[in-house]
């Protein structure tokens, strides 16, 4: 199969690359390595073609027309909820322009389906937890409202065009490649203080919790979307919620540092806990968390040790 990932030299993006790749389809990445973003050239393996563009760019149709893609896994956005709270335009722009940039030239080339990076943000702070499926959507930032509005335009294609779509709603997802030097992803964040023997901040008293779920999870969820989940948009996560104290105690049993902490209060808006049931993406896309935290820990672990031993 044809496939186009944008998005596809970031964190999440190049591991459903890859996964894309390892089962034999014909992959292209565009992506614009945006600088706050986590897209890196070297992300893209051998293999896998690459066009750096911009998804807002005029030029996408063309990509697209030449490439003939029968399906895009839609992973370029701006990825920040503190980036979109400062400039909610910008996140606009790029979440729900680039998105129709996305969808009128999948229509334009013929393509089948598009699989969408939604995320848990739509639901905003629930009233009661686990979210799933049937939580109503209440997003508190103009990150989650932008991907909210994602899912609102993929269903309209649908209906009006017959553009297929799954649109997949991560947790918080963890693992190699992930930018160490972000706001988002405590595990990365705490991995690349770790490796350099420095301090590590925790906000709160450190038991808020989230539901971390690990990319090669994310990538096969991605791989079941193919060609299942038509018209659906399905939660992915463990339903294991898990506190920051627990990830500090797992890298401290890793790595034997004892990594100094610095106390910060609790940042504003920050939600206690976090925790999905993905109950829809088991039953339409066969599709459950395959890897145990304390494993996607040590993995990730050791993928940021052999980079800094590489540097
Ligand atoms: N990381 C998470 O926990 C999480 C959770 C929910 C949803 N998501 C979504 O998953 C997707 C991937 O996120 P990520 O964490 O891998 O972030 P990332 O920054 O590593 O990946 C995003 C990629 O998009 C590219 N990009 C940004 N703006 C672009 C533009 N205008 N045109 C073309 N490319 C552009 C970046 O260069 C980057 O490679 C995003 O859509 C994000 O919103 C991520």
């Amino acid at each position: 199969m044809r496939i186009i990932v944008t998005g596809g030299a970031g964190f999440i993006g190049s591991h459903v690359a890859d996964a894309y790749a390892a089962a034999g389809h014909d992959v292209l990445v565009v992506d614009s390595l945006w600088e706050h973003g986590g897209g890196r050239r070297e992300n893209v393996r051998s293999g896998i073609a690459f066009v750096p563009m911009d998804v807002r760019d005029e030029a996408l149709g063309r990509v697209f027309a030449e490439f003939k893609p029968e399906v895009i896994s839609h992973h370029a956005a701006q990825h920040s909820v503190a980036i979109s709270v400062r400039d909610p335009i910008y996140d606009a722009q790029v979440n729900v322009l680039g998105l129709l940039g996305v969808l009128e030239s999948a229509r334009g080339s013929g393509a089948r389906k598009v699989i969408f990076a939604s995320s848990g943000a739509t639901f905003g702070t629930p009233d009661r937890l686990p979210i799933t499926d049937s939580t109503p959507q209440r997003p508190t930032s103009p990150y989650g409202i932008s991907k909210m509005v994602g899912e609102h335009y993929l269903r309209f294609y649908r209906d009006t065009y017959g553009l297929d779509f799954t649109a997949l709603r991560y947790g918080n997802v963890y693992g190699p490649r992930q930018d160490p030097n972000g706001e988002a992803g405590v595990i990365s964040i705490f991995i690349g203080r770790f490796l350099a023997r420095r301090s590590v901040r925790i906000d709160w008293d450190g038991e808020q919790t989230r539901d971390y779920v690990f990319a090669a999870d994310v990538a096969r969820a991605n791989l079941a979307a193919l060609d299942r989940g038509s018209g659906e948009a399905c939660v992915i996560g463990t339903g294991v919620k898990t506190s920051v104290n627990e990830i500090y105690r797992a890298l401290v049993e890793i790595s034997g540092f004892e990594a100094p902490i610095e106390r910060a209060p609790q940042r504003p808006g920050d939600a206690r806990d976090a925790q999905f049931d993905a109950a829809r993406a088991r039953a339409q896309l066969g599709w459950s968390p395959a890897t145990a935290l304390a494993d996607g820990i040590r993995q990730t672990y050791g993928y940021f040790e052999r980079l800094a031993a590489e540097r």
